[in-house]
């Protein structure tokens, strides 16, 4: 197959995640007999600094001919810690998902059986959970009408009927597809758009009669995820709440580092890690980069090839099971591998097995 693949490193471990992600990739397609090719583009601070634009017009257009994005992260302490800052790196991230539809944000929060430890939740608790949180991309607070001056400010948290029905139509093929329970997360007994996301998927749930449905607020499913993390399948919420329960999922599997995603919509799809650009860790080949190989076996997936994404997450499971970790998921008194250290055990171990 040929794929043309635009990557978006970012900031901070951007880069360096991100050259671990193609280097996989790019074994994949050597061992499989595929054409990957891959072009770089800027994005996030590093294209503020060059161009002063976070997703330049070039990019985009990049990430528009492309079939696929591997996005790694953005974000930078100078913009962070500077709330008059006109323009930020994240507004580059909001903006590829407007840009490219991107309206449905698939996040598999799976545990390892080796890492179960390393939650800070008890082993009995955490062992076997395994859920898909399904996050809405591009409507509710993060796109709706704003104000902001120094006495007041406002976020509108706006949703019509047909952007509620679309992502709850990927969330319903998503449990169908799994154990058929859907978990819609909302805040129905106090927001009005709530009440509109229960509303269509009342009406919904009678298309799906296989799958259970059940609506949860999202102050009680933040609970029941570190309580009973075993109890979902599939989750789906819109964009705030979906933002806030990831990184909480990341809890139960022990570290940021581990979890990847897809963005999925009405153009080229991003796959991505979960978590940001950890500035502080930038350059130290410290950071994990199984969130950002992990985003690149969702992209195999995504086109299809099973048995590439298969051969991917068996030499990830390899690498935990023989102890080939960065430090923050290392057992007591383990060797010392780095980011490359442990990209390059992974597309070694893909090539010989
Ligand atoms: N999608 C994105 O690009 C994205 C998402 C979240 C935050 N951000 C931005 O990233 C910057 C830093 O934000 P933050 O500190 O809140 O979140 P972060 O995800 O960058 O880091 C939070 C913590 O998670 C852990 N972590 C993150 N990535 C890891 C990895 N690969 N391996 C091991 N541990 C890892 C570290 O302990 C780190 O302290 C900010 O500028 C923020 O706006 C970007």
């Amino acid at each position: 197959m040929k794929l043309k693949i635009a990557v978006l490193p970012g900031d901070g471990i951007g880069p360096e995640i991100s050259r671990e992600g193609v280097k996989v990739m790019q074994v994949i397609a050597r061992k499989y007999g595929h054409e990957f090719s891959f072009q770089e583009a800027l994005c996030g601070a590093a294209a503020i600094d060059a161009v002063g634009d976070p997703f330049p017009e070039e990019t985009f257009r990049l990430c528009e001919a492309s079939d696929a994005v591997l996005f790694s992260a953005v974000g930078d302490p100078r913009f962070d810690n500077n709330p008059n800052a006109k323009v930020r790196p994240e507004q580059g991230l909001l903006a590829m998902r407007k840009k490219l539809g991107l309206f449905a944000n698939i996040r598999p929060i799976t545990t390892f059986d080796c890492l179960v430890h390393n939650s800070p939740l008890k082993d009995e608790v955490v062992k076997g959970a395994d859920f898909v949180c399904i996050r809405e991309l591009t409507g509710g607070m993060y796109f709706g009408p704003k104000h902001e001056d120094d006495e007041s400010a406002y976020d509108t948290n706006l949703y019509s009927r047909p952007e509620v029905e679309r992502i709850l139509r990927v969330a319903y093929d998503y449990a169908m597809k799994r154990n058929k329970h859907l978990t819609v997360v909302d805040k129905a007994n106090v927001l009005a758009s709530s009440r509109l996301w229960r509303k269509v998927a009342q009406q919904m749930e009678k298309d799906y009669p296989e799958v259970k449905t059940d609506y949860m607020y999202v102050d009680n499913a933040s609970m029941r995820m570190i309580m009973e993390p075993r109890f979902f399948d599939v989750m789906v919420t819109e964009n705030t709440f979906g933002d806030i329960l990831t990184d909480e999922g990341s809890a139960v599997t022990g570290s940021m580092g581990l979890l990847p995603s897809a963005s999925l919509g009405t153009s080229t799809p991003v796959f991505e890690p979960v978590h940001g650009s950890w500035p502080q860790a930038a350059g130290k080949n410290i950071a994990n980069p199984l969130a950002q190989i992990l985003s690149a076996a969702m992209l195999l997936e995504n086109f299809g090839l099973m048995d590439e994404a298969a051969s991917v997450r068996q030499a990830v499971q390899a690498s935990l099971d023989q102890h080939v970790r960065t430090p923050e998921i290392q057992v007591p008194g383990g060797a010392h591998y780095g980011t490359v250290e442990v990209g390059s055990w992974i597309a070694q171990y893909i090539e010989q097995n």
